[in-house]
């Protein structure tokens, strides 16, 4: 390999793992992004012109075109989406790259279409191939299906004993892709069977998974994207693609087992278990929990919190949905001007994205300090005047301590019940994502302020900027 290639090669490579150490922590984190994608741009184009002599010019302006449209394209869908829109983007991106890795893999196996006996490749390449294959596809069909399912554009689908199919299923891709391998066969009748039942298995793979395990599935196939892109750096024996393909296919299994933890899931509950309803299996026809919910206020609340000496904001989805981030940041340095103690109290899974809150909140420049870890939080909730739940739902779900029939039931939750007061926001008295009622709501400290994150902030601004 020419010599300027391999050092741009381990360049690229150092800033890849810079890269995602900078994104381990917030404020390092847009850096670590940008340096990372520095190194991604000096390897493709180091690639391009220097890894293979005399390319026709018409190669170079296919690929020119390509980058081209795929940059405009993602620049402008970047740009354009919302918050609350990033992990259908994300499994959008993760799709395109399972995708990618597929169409190297037939690219890779028509070579050996045809081809005499002594030129074939080894074994090893084809079972490179197939893996690429099969985990492209894979990834594929099932980023797709997780983008849909998010959208709203798919619900759940469990066919009677999915999981029986499904594990029988991906037995027979991989026997039917060692058969592909051992025969050394250029048949593409069967590499093309291949293909459609790696397509069929991806979508059947996440096709029942449901609400609140989503977001687990999502890391998961990001995670493959990763493995798909290493493979076929084998395939090109590519020390970019191989390194950049590890790292992206670990970190997203550590994330993935990290959002696990955070649920009190195991991985194997979450893709054969099938959890989860959905936000749209409303309650709003009646409550099984008796008890009345009391509502409250903007002054009365804004009362509450002007005498408090210490105030926790719990953030989740629906300050996403309102877009309510900077008039928290208002209300939160109001209170401190009035010297009140004010923290933000962080579920690892509040919101739809692993550290949804806390980029939501760095948005409106909350200081990082301010954001506490849920098992941080918990101890202090006992000594809190005020609670204030501002579109959280399920990760302040008392149910998960104590109603073992729930789906939610052993997650770990913000134990907000514990503080002296409870001001809960929301619009009304629907579930959040896992589908299910909450008890919280009608426990005898709570006060409902019912209404948009956003109105009913800016209300409870100006209440207590007239205190
Ligand atoms: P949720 O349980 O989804 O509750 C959000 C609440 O926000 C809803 O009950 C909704 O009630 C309220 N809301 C919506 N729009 C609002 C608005 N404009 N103003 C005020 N309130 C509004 O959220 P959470 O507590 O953050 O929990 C997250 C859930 O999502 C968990 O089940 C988690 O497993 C799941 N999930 C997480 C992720 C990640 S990785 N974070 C990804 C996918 C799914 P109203 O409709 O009555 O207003």
């Amino acid at each position: 390999m020419d010599i300027t290639l391999s050092i741009i090669y381990l360049i690229a490579t150092i800033t890849f793992v810079v890269g995602l150490k900078m994104l381990g922590h917030p404020e390092t984190a847009k850096k670590g992004n940008l340096t990372s994608a520095v190194g991604m741009g000096i390897a493709i184009l180091g690639t391009i012109f220097l890894a293979e002599k005399e390319v026709p010019t018409i190669i170079y302006v296919l690929i020119g075109s390509a980058i081209a449209i795929g940059g405009i394209i993602g620049w402008i869908i970047a740009v354009k989406v919302e918050m609350t829109k990033m992990p259908e983007l994300v499994s959008l991106f993760n799709g395109f790259g399972g995708a990618s890795a597929l169409l190297i893999g037939l690219v890779e196996f028509s070579k050996n279409i045809g081809v005499a006996e002594a030129d074939k490749a080894s074994s090893s390449i084809i079972t490179t191939v197939i893996a690429a294959i099969i985990i492209g596809s894979i990834t594929f069909t099932g980023s797709l299906v997780a983008w849909a399912k998010l959208n709203g554009s798919m619900k759940d689908l469990r066919l009677p004993k999915y999981n029986l199919i499904n594990n029988i299923l991906f037995l027979a891709l991989v026997a039917f892709g060692a058969y592909i391998v051992l025969m050394n066969t250029d048949s593409t009748l069967l590499i093309y069977g291949l293909l459609a039942a790696s397509l069929v298995y991806g979508y059947l793979f996440v096709a029942p998974i449901g609400g609140a395990d989503m977001p687990v599935v999502i890391s998961l196939l990001n995670s493959l994207t990763g493995i798909a892109a290493a493979i076929t750096g084998i395939l090109y024996n590519n020390m970019v693609m191989l390194v950049g393909g590890i790292l992206v296919g670990s970190a997203g299994l550590i994330l993935t087992f990290a959002m696990c933890k955070a649920m009190n899931r195991s991985l194997a509950s979450v893709i054969f278990g099938a959890f989860g309803g959905g936000a749209t299996d409303g309650v709003e026809g009646g409550s099984k929990i008796g008890g009345n919910v009391k509502k409250t206020t903007a002054s009365d609340a804004a009362v509450l919190m002007n005498y408090a000496n210490q105030v926790i904001i719990v953030p989740g989805y629906g300050l996403a949905v309102a877009q309510a981030q900077h008039v928290i940041h208002e209300l939160e340095e109001l209170l401190t001007s009035k010297g009140v103690e004010v923290k933000y109290a962080i579920h690892p899974v509040a919101g739809r994205m692993p550290g949804h809150m806390n980029v939501l909140l760095a948005e409106s420049n909350v200081e990082y300090s301010k954001l506490v870890e849920m098992d941080d939080i918990n101890p202090q909730f006992p000594n809190t005047d005020v609670v204030l739940v501002v579109g959280a739902n399920d990760v302040v779900n008392p149910a998960a301590h104590n109603d073992p029939s729930s789906p939610i039931y052993g997650m770990p939750i913000l134990d907000v019940e514990n503080a002296k007061h409870i001001i809960v926001n929301k619009r009304s008295m629907k579930p959040g994502y896992a589908g299910i009622e909450n008890e919280l709501f009608f426990n005898q400290k709570t006060n409902m302020l019912f209404g948009d994150a956003k109105a009913a902030l800016t209300e409870l601004v100006a209440e207590l900027k007239n205190m």
